[in-house]
């Protein structure tokens, strides 16, 4: 057998491209000194737009689940009323966070297929004046699922609820347009559509959320920001950071930058119609509908997902990610965000036609290509 080049076709972590790799193999820098100073609050600043936020963007080390931590721990108190939307894997984290910090957690749940319904959202609002932060996921990585968070932030009216985002698998993949949507607090991670490897997460917050996360009880130390508020005034972090994702970060931006955000998205689109296309000439069933469907990964109905899977990665090196919650073992998902091209599609779907082959599912090369054409 020969040896493969191993292909993530995963929903994240995603392939580095050589030039970001490049930055991880930096000297270690004094993240006290002059040059890390200099850097880090520039390069960070530089998130502002793929937030679409005027306000300070804060890098927390960890992975994506620590920038919901962090987003957690700095806004709940015990006996905070809170609303969970849950549409998958992701929605169903941030209620299990709440009830770890002891918020008074309330779950709307929508089926793990479509998006979360932003009427129902307004008519649980209207019955619960209480609540004080909303939980939401922008793209349901478990699922594929975009979910229209601009809706879900209209539905709230003008209820007092501070809007929370995971916009983890999202940021750089599609807009975010956090103040114009009017999101109050915005999280990501580097391992995602900003093509870096795991190790950071990203956290913005409104003015709004800002001033309700400084009068928060909450009990919080590592995830503080108001730390990092401070620190991130003398160019630093409180705790020692993940210097290379910053080197990493500066280049990734630069790639993003010099693509043309615009182009960075309508790439995603690109991908994302010739996933669909391909594998419904494929004759293969998608998880959710057009209306609903996520620009950075597409999963896939399959009884044999996990066989499939392990018979794929076994023969071409090619990984694509199994079914979460709900959908173990009966879902396969492609991942097409950060560091993917319209040929890394057509590859995945060309390892699809030949293996569905042998699972007794054969249709004629050309009606894939030209499907996703
Ligand atoms: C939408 C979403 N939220 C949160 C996370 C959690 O991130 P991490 O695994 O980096 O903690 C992921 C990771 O897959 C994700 O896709």
């Amino acid at each position: 057998m020969y040896r493969f080049k191993p292909e993530l076709r995963i929903p994240g972590p995603v392939p580095v491209p050589s030039e970001v790799s490049l930055q991880m193999a930096r000297p270690v820098i004094n993240h006290r000194g002059a040059v890390f100073k200099e850097k880090f609050p520039d390069v960070l600043s530089r998130l502002k737009l793929l937030f679409g936020t005027e306000n300070t963007v804060y890098m927390v080390t960890g992975s994506g689940t620590a920038g919901m931590e962090t987003a957690v721990s700095n806004l709940v108190s015990p006996g905070t009323p809170v609303l969970c939307l849950v549409g998958g894997f992701f929605g169903k984290r941030w209620a299990e966070l709440c009830t770890a910090y002891k918020a008074v957690v309330h779950v709307l749940e929508f089926p793990w297929d479509r998006g979360v319904d932003p009427d129902q959202v307004a008519e649980f609002l209207a019955q619960h004046p209480e609540i004080e932060l909303i939980f939401a996921v922008h793209n349901e990585s478990s699922t594929g699922v975009l979910n229209d968070i601009e809706a879900i932030s209209r539905a709230r009216g003008d209820h007092q609820a501070l809007l929370v985002v995971d916009a983890v698998s999202a940021l750089g993949g599609t807009p975010c347009e956090m103040d114009a949507r009017g999101l109050d607090v915005v999280v990501s991670a580097s391992q995602k559509c900003l093509m870096m490897p795991p190790g950071a997460a990203f956290i913005a917050l409104s003015e709004r959320a800002q001033t309700y996360m400084e009068q928060s009880e909450a009990s919080r130390y590592y995830f503080d920001l108001r730390r990092y508020q401070q620190f991130l005034e003398k160019g630093e972090t409180p705790f020692t950071p993940n210097i290379h994702i910053v080197f990493a970060l500066e280049e990734a931006l630069r790639m993003m930058e010099a693509e043309g955000l615009e182009n960075v998205y309508a790439r995603h689109l690109l991908m994302r119609d010739m996933a669909r296309a391909g594998a419904r000439a494929l004759g293969l069933e998608l998880l959710v509908s057009d209306a609903d469907a996520s620009p950075t990964l597409t999963a896939v109905k399959f009884p044999q997902a996990d066989e499939f899977r392990q018979r794929v990665r076994e023969r071409y090196g090619v990984e694509f990610a199994g079914g979460q919650g709900v959908h173990a073992g009966r879902v396969f998902r492609i991942g097409h965000m950060g560091y993917a091209t319209p040929l890394d599609v057509l590859t995945a779907l060309a390892v699809l036609e030949i293996e569905l082959k042998k699972f007794g599912r054969a249709t004629e090369a050309a009606e894939r290509v030209m499907a996703a054409q």
